[in-house]
Protein backbone atom coordinates (compact mmCIF):
# COMPACT_ATOMS: atom_id res chain seq x y z
CA UNK A 1 0.00 0.00 0.00
CA UNK A 2 2.64 2.61 1.26
CA UNK A 3 4.65 1.58 -2.00
CA UNK A 4 1.70 2.54 -4.38
CA UNK A 5 1.55 5.40 -2.57
CA UNK A 6 5.45 6.57 -2.76
CA UNK A 7 5.27 4.84 -6.90
CA UNK A 8 2.33 7.28 -7.43
CA UNK A 9 4.12 10.13 -6.07
CA UNK A 10 7.15 9.65 -7.62
CA UNK A 11 5.45 9.23 -10.85
CA UNK A 12 3.58 12.50 -10.60
CA UNK A 13 6.76 14.09 -9.56
CA UNK A 14 8.19 12.60 -12.77
CA UNK A 15 5.18 14.05 -14.96
CA UNK A 16 5.47 17.73 -13.46
CA UNK A 17 9.18 17.38 -14.19
CA UNK A 18 8.37 16.26 -17.90
CA UNK A 19 5.88 18.93 -18.35
CA UNK A 20 8.27 21.77 -16.58
CA UNK A 21 11.28 21.26 -19.10
CA UNK A 22 8.63 20.91 -21.86
CA UNK A 23 11.23 18.01 -22.86
CA UNK A 24 9.90 15.48 -25.35
CA UNK A 25 12.65 12.69 -26.45
CA UNK A 26 13.10 12.12 -29.98
CA UNK A 27 12.88 8.47 -30.12
CA UNK A 28 12.72 8.10 -33.73
CA UNK A 29 15.30 6.11 -35.56
CA UNK A 30 18.06 8.55 -36.53
CA UNK A 31 16.51 11.20 -34.59
CA UNK A 32 15.79 13.91 -37.57
CA UNK A 33 14.22 16.73 -34.89
CA UNK A 34 16.72 16.41 -32.50
CA UNK A 35 19.64 16.49 -35.19
CA UNK A 36 18.41 19.32 -36.99
CA UNK A 37 17.71 21.10 -33.91
CA UNK A 38 21.16 20.48 -32.86
CA UNK A 39 22.55 22.12 -36.09
CA UNK A 40 20.58 24.87 -35.44
CA UNK A 41 22.44 25.20 -31.87
CA UNK A 42 25.53 24.53 -33.48
CA UNK A 43 24.83 28.02 -36.16
CA UNK A 44 23.53 29.98 -33.29
CA UNK A 45 26.97 29.32 -31.10
CA UNK A 46 28.88 31.06 -33.65
CA UNK A 47 26.50 33.51 -34.21
CA UNK A 48 26.00 35.15 -31.07
CA UNK A 49 29.46 35.32 -30.52
CA UNK A 50 29.51 38.06 -33.53
CA UNK A 51 26.58 40.05 -32.38
CA UNK A 52 28.01 40.00 -28.81
CA UNK A 53 31.45 41.16 -30.58
CA UNK A 54 29.52 44.19 -32.58
CA UNK A 55 27.68 45.48 -29.68
CA UNK A 56 30.58 45.96 -27.62
CA UNK A 57 33.87 47.03 -28.01
CA UNK A 58 36.02 44.02 -27.98
CA UNK A 59 36.42 43.70 -31.93
CA UNK A 60 38.65 41.16 -32.98
CA UNK A 61 39.03 40.74 -36.61
CA UNK A 62 40.58 36.93 -36.54
CA UNK A 63 37.89 36.15 -34.35
CA UNK A 64 35.25 37.04 -36.16
CA UNK A 65 36.70 35.85 -39.17
CA UNK A 66 36.75 32.53 -37.45
CA UNK A 67 33.02 32.57 -36.43
CA UNK A 68 32.16 34.05 -40.21
CA UNK A 69 34.07 30.57 -41.36
CA UNK A 70 32.21 28.39 -38.71
CA UNK A 71 28.81 29.53 -39.72
CA UNK A 72 29.30 28.93 -43.21
CA UNK A 73 30.47 25.14 -42.12
CA UNK A 74 27.35 24.91 -39.98
CA UNK A 75 24.50 26.67 -42.51
CA UNK A 76 24.14 23.26 -44.33
CA UNK A 77 23.41 20.73 -41.80
CA UNK A 78 19.85 21.21 -40.63
CA UNK A 79 17.70 21.00 -43.79
CA UNK A 80 18.45 17.23 -44.77
CA UNK A 81 16.24 16.68 -41.44
CA UNK A 82 13.73 18.36 -42.51
CA UNK A 83 11.81 14.67 -44.04
CA UNK A 84 8.74 14.29 -45.69
CA UNK A 85 7.76 12.68 -42.32
CA UNK A 86 9.22 14.70 -39.67
CA UNK A 87 6.63 16.85 -38.48
CA UNK A 88 6.31 15.57 -34.86
CA UNK A 89 7.42 16.26 -31.00
CA UNK A 90 9.35 17.54 -30.10
CA UNK A 91 9.70 19.87 -33.13
CA UNK A 92 9.45 23.84 -33.13
CA UNK A 93 9.05 23.50 -36.73
CA UNK A 94 5.37 24.84 -37.89
CA UNK A 95 3.82 22.70 -41.01
CA UNK A 96 4.08 25.43 -43.20
CA UNK A 97 8.12 23.73 -43.34
CA UNK A 98 5.98 20.93 -45.45
CA UNK A 99 3.34 22.90 -46.99
CA UNK A 100 5.43 25.36 -48.23
CA UNK A 101 8.10 23.85 -49.10
CA UNK A 102 8.99 26.26 -52.11
CA UNK A 103 9.11 29.42 -50.08
CA UNK A 104 10.88 27.13 -47.18
CA UNK A 105 14.05 26.66 -49.82
CA UNK A 106 13.76 30.82 -50.53
CA UNK A 107 14.49 31.50 -46.75
CA UNK A 108 17.46 29.22 -46.65
CA UNK A 109 18.85 30.64 -50.35
CA UNK A 110 18.82 34.36 -48.94
CA UNK A 111 20.17 33.02 -45.11
CA UNK A 112 23.11 30.86 -47.23
CA UNK A 113 23.83 34.34 -49.30
CA UNK A 114 23.68 36.56 -46.51
CA UNK A 115 26.15 34.56 -44.74
CA UNK A 116 28.51 34.81 -47.92
CA UNK A 117 28.37 38.36 -47.64
CA UNK A 118 28.90 38.30 -43.98
CA UNK A 119 32.07 36.50 -44.96
CA UNK A 120 32.87 38.61 -47.00
CA UNK A 121 33.03 41.17 -45.23
CA UNK A 122 34.80 39.70 -42.44
CA UNK A 123 37.88 39.10 -44.64
CA UNK A 124 38.05 42.71 -44.92
CA UNK A 125 38.72 42.65 -41.54
CA UNK A 126 37.16 46.40 -41.52
CA UNK A 127 34.80 47.01 -38.20
CA UNK A 128 32.82 49.66 -40.44
CA UNK A 129 31.61 47.23 -42.71
CA UNK A 130 30.14 44.49 -40.55
CA UNK A 131 27.17 45.99 -39.23
CA UNK A 132 24.95 45.82 -42.37
CA UNK A 133 25.92 42.42 -43.31
CA UNK A 134 25.38 40.68 -39.79
CA UNK A 135 22.20 42.36 -39.35
CA UNK A 136 21.52 40.81 -42.67
CA UNK A 137 21.91 37.50 -41.67
CA UNK A 138 19.51 38.30 -38.40
CA UNK A 139 16.79 39.16 -40.43
CA UNK A 140 17.10 36.30 -42.64
CA UNK A 141 16.96 34.00 -39.44
CA UNK A 142 14.37 36.11 -38.58
CA UNK A 143 12.58 35.67 -41.69
CA UNK A 144 12.35 32.18 -41.83
CA UNK A 145 11.75 32.01 -38.29
CA UNK A 146 8.39 33.67 -38.68
CA UNK A 147 6.69 31.38 -41.02
CA UNK A 148 8.72 28.45 -40.02
CA UNK A 149 9.55 28.05 -36.75
CA UNK A 150 6.77 28.60 -33.92
CA UNK A 151 7.51 31.00 -31.01
C1 LIG B 1 15.04 28.65 -43.85
C2 LIG B 1 14.56 28.68 -42.50
C3 LIG B 1 15.45 28.97 -41.33
C4 LIG B 1 16.56 29.78 -41.28
C5 LIG B 1 17.19 30.59 -42.39
C6 LIG B 1 17.03 29.74 -39.92
N1 LIG B 1 16.24 28.92 -39.17
FE1 LIG B 1 16.45 28.54 -37.19
N2 LIG B 1 14.93 27.19 -37.29
C7 LIG B 1 14.15 26.96 -38.39
C8 LIG B 1 13.16 25.94 -38.09
C9 LIG B 1 12.09 25.41 -39.00
C10 LIG B 1 13.40 25.56 -36.74
C11 LIG B 1 12.64 24.50 -35.93
C12 LIG B 1 13.34 23.14 -36.05
C13 LIG B 1 12.63 22.05 -35.27
O1 LIG B 1 12.42 22.23 -34.05
O2 LIG B 1 12.27 21.04 -35.89
C14 LIG B 1 14.51 26.38 -36.29
C15 LIG B 1 15.05 26.30 -35.01
C16 LIG B 1 16.06 27.12 -34.54
C17 LIG B 1 16.56 27.09 -33.21
C18 LIG B 1 16.01 26.25 -32.06
C19 LIG B 1 16.76 24.98 -31.82
C20 LIG B 1 16.19 24.34 -30.57
O3 LIG B 1 15.66 23.26 -30.65
O4 LIG B 1 16.24 24.96 -29.50
C21 LIG B 1 17.54 28.04 -33.12
C22 LIG B 1 18.36 28.43 -31.90
C23 LIG B 1 17.66 28.64 -34.43
N3 LIG B 1 16.74 28.05 -35.27
C24 LIG B 1 18.52 29.64 -34.73
C25 LIG B 1 18.70 30.15 -36.00
C26 LIG B 1 19.66 31.18 -36.33
C27 LIG B 1 20.57 31.88 -35.34
C28 LIG B 1 19.56 31.39 -37.66
C29 LIG B 1 20.35 32.33 -38.51
C30 LIG B 1 21.76 32.49 -38.25
C31 LIG B 1 18.52 30.50 -38.15
N4 LIG B 1 18.03 29.78 -37.12
C32 LIG B 1 18.13 30.44 -39.47
C33 LIG B 1 14.25 27.58 -39.60
C34 LIG B 1 15.26 28.44 -39.98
Amino acid sequence: MRFTLYAALFLSAATLLTACSGEVEDIRPGQPVKTRQQAFKAIIRSFEPMGVMLRGKAYDADKFLTLANELVAQRDAPWVHFGPDTNYPPTKATPEVWRLPEKFAQDRQAFIAATDTLLAAARTKDRKQLDAPYQAVYDACQGCHKTFKQR
